[in-house]
């Protein structure tokens, strides 16, 4: 039985660097990592908090050199979602993570690119490409790059908002936001995922972005529910993620069955697929063990996340049918 196809909507392409390619690109740029070997490496990722987290995912992008280190590293995640059933992904990147290591916009964002310029013919992949800003460092510095990106005129779609969440509200970027809606980029941030529901408020009254990502924390401020349904605002929830930043304790604990029920516009995703113990296929497979969700209700989520993507009317149609082909074939089949 084939994939659940869907739309990879949340993932952080620094996310996907594996312990053997960390080792690979380290050797191959003349780096000794502090760490005796993969397993050494894969045994510090057991994570307390966001911030726990961010320290490694910061510190293995240090064998991130070379634009072949960024080409290498995009087509390992694409190879790795295609098998997942992912046939449209929308990629975002850190570019001040690499700037601020001597790294020039041209060599990361180029990298990457030339990875997505062909996925749809490598790996039967449609992709695109969102700059992340990180929210705890300045926002100047955030409307530096992005006017740098729009000079070089980088093949993104839109932008985002990611790193650590409590502490720098979205307000602090509204001026990031206005120019790239002015240059008719899309807007996505991070918000609700450690920081409060009113972190969410401003993104969607602030920066007015047309997709959340996280988001879980909403369900505590029901006025805010009741918008995010009536706007229907796209959430993009990670579960493997929020277990393992322990945003939830458990997978059994984990709010998606009750945002579905409420009618919340969720779709699920990886967020951070080498660090977080799974790509999306992982991510759908949690949630069916720990709730059963049933043939339609992943057919919905992954309808969802098609719904949500930045898509032209195409593409979007060809992969709504795929899922509804997916629904009926699982209905049919003895395993379903
Ligand atoms: N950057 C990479 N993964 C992230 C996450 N889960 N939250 C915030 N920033 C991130
Ligand atoms: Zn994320």
């Amino acid at each position: 039985m084939p994939p659940l196809p869907c739309a990879e909507l949340h993932l952080h392409i620094e996310g996907t660097l594996e312990p053997e390619l960390i080792f690979t690109l380290a050797d191959r740029n003349g780096i000794t990592l502090p760490y005796a070997d993969t397993a050494d490496l894969a045994a510090r990722y057991a994570f307390t908090d966001l911030q726990s987290f961010l320290d490694l995912y910061y510190s293995n992008m240090d064998v991130l050199r070379t634009e072949e280190d960024f080409t290498d590293m995009t087509r390992a995640y694409l190879r790795r979602a295609a098998q997942a059933g992912v046939r449209h992904a929308e990629i975002m990147m850190d570019p001040q993570a690499h700037l601020v290591r001597g790294i020039p916009l041209v060599t990361c964002v180029g990298g990457v690119a030339a990875a997505l310029s062909t996925s749809e013919a490598d790996f039967g992949v449609s992709t695109s490409l969102i700059a992340a800003f990180l929210r705890d460092r300045p926002a100047a510095e955030a409307l530096t790059v992005l006017r740098d990106l729009i000079a070089m005129e980088a093949p993104i779609v839109g932008i985002g908002l990611d790193s650590a969440e409590v502490g720098y509200p979205p307000s602090l970027f509204a001026e990031v936001y206005d120019l790239a809606r002015a240059e008719g980029l899309r807007c996505i941030a991070h918000a609700g995922e450690e920081g409060p529901p009113e972190y969410v408020w401003e993104a969607l009254d602030v920066l007015r972005v047309d997709r959340l990502d996280h988001g879980i924390r909403c369900l505590e401020d029901e006025a805010l529910v009741e918008r995010l349904i009536a706007d229907r605002v796209p959430l993009t929830v990670c579960p493997l993620s929020n277990v393992r930043l322990r945003a939830v304790p458990a997978i059994a604990d984990h709010p998606l069955p009750e945002m579905l029920a409420r009618g919340l516009n969720v779709s699920v995703h990886s967020d951070d697929p080498a660090y977080f113990g799974g790509y999306l296929d992982d991510n759908v497979a949690a949630l069916v063990d720990a709730f059963g969700l049933s043939i339609d209700d992943r057919a919905r989520l992954a309808a969802n996340s098609v719904r949500s993507a930045f898509l032209g009317g195409d593409r979007r149609t060809e992969l709504l049918a795929e899922v509804e082909s997916w629904r009926r074939a699982r209905h049919s089949s003895p395993a379903g």
